[in-house]
């Protein structure tokens, strides 16, 4: 391999990546023809084909896959020595990678502002996906940060309390149950219920409180967007749980309640985390740090108001 040149790694990594040398080539800016050649080139270095073709698609072969996740560690490493090297400079530079719950994603962007206007020169990549989704990144050591509510039980990780994520039951205003209060669990499931998606933190979250006191929920509507969900709440198409911070732009004038359910809010935590294993760049320890700091007292206040 000493014989393989940085680029040609540079433009493996991203026709692996795309699966597609037409956008390894709109990606790099070159034409398909030098994509092509540069991974012919490489080909003949490893000694063993990297793709294989199968009708239009293009798969990596065995030794691709090895050499894509090669690629990546080096290509990673060489991220990290440059932000190493900015922060001997005295700058803190570089890119911070990102994925956050969809429910964190009312509090997170909002975190962002500050420290970007700290740290002009880091720029941020934000992510943002459903529980499963998130821990499929995490396996695959996509991204620096991850935040989310429930913890995955068999991966090593360093964990960061980060800030309370309590759900509640919402209703439209003009919902019957609104002005009760004290509302049991068992009447609350007699209501119509809108979920959120299969492999969502809060569907989990709930499905666990009802099927633990073998209470059966009517789901009558399954939707993959929090925002989606509000709207059909409002619409007055049934009930739902959702993270209180999905509510937090609505307003006093908003067309949600919050509804006096027992047993709720169900209390949960959010929580900053990564792979055990993996070494943070300075980019992404300053931001855990800030995180724990100003960026928890910034969202502390926004959810006072
Ligand atoms: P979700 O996760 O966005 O998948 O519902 C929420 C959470 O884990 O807090």
């Amino acid at each position: 391999m000493k014989n393989a040149t940085l680029h040609q790694l540079k433009v493996f990594e991203v026709a692996a990546r795309h699966g597609s040398f037409t956008r390894a080539a709109e990606e790099l800016f070159l034409t398909q023809p030098t994509v092509s050649m540069q991974i012919k080139q490489l080909t003949k270095i490893v000694g063993l084909p990297l793709f294989e073709q199968v009708g239009k698609k293009l798969y990596l072969t065995e030794a691709g896959k090895v050499l894509f996740n090669t690629c990546q560690d080096v290509f990673e490493r060489l991220s990290q020595f440059e932000m190493t090297i900015s922060d001997m400079k005295g700058l803190k530079q570089g890119r911070l990678s990102l994925a956050v719950v969809t429910t964190a994603k009312y509090v997170v962007p909002r975190l962002l502002g500050p420290f970007c206007q700290a740290y002009p020169g880091i720029d941020v990549s934000l992510k943002v996906a459903n529980h499963d989704r998130l821990l499929e990144r995490l396996n695959d050591n996509q991204d620096d940060l991850y935040i989310l509510s429930q913890l995955p039980p068999n991966t090593d990780i360093s964990v960061y309390p980060f800030l309370e994520n309590p759900m509640v039951v919402i209703a439209s205003r003009e919902h019957p149950l609104a002005q009760e209060h004290n509302i049991p669990l068992e009447r609350m499931a007699e209501e119509p219920m809108i979920m959120r998606e299969a492999g969502s933190g809060t569907r989990r979250s709930v499905q666990k409180m009802f099927d633990e006191r073998k209470i059966p929920l009517k789901i009558k509507l399954e939707l993959a967007s929090n925002e989606a969900i509000k709207q059909a709440v409002a619409g007055g198409l049934g009930i739902s749980v959702l993270s209180r911070h999905t509510l937090a732009l609505e307003g006093a004038m908003g067309k949600l309640t919050i509804l006096d359910v027992q047993e709720f809010p169900i209390k949960s935590h959010w929580y900053v985390i990564h792979l055990a294993g993996r070494q943070l760049s300075v980019v992404a320890r300053t931001f855990l740090e800030y995180l724990q700091t100003d960026g928890k007292k910034l969202a502390d206040k926004a959810i006072e108001n």
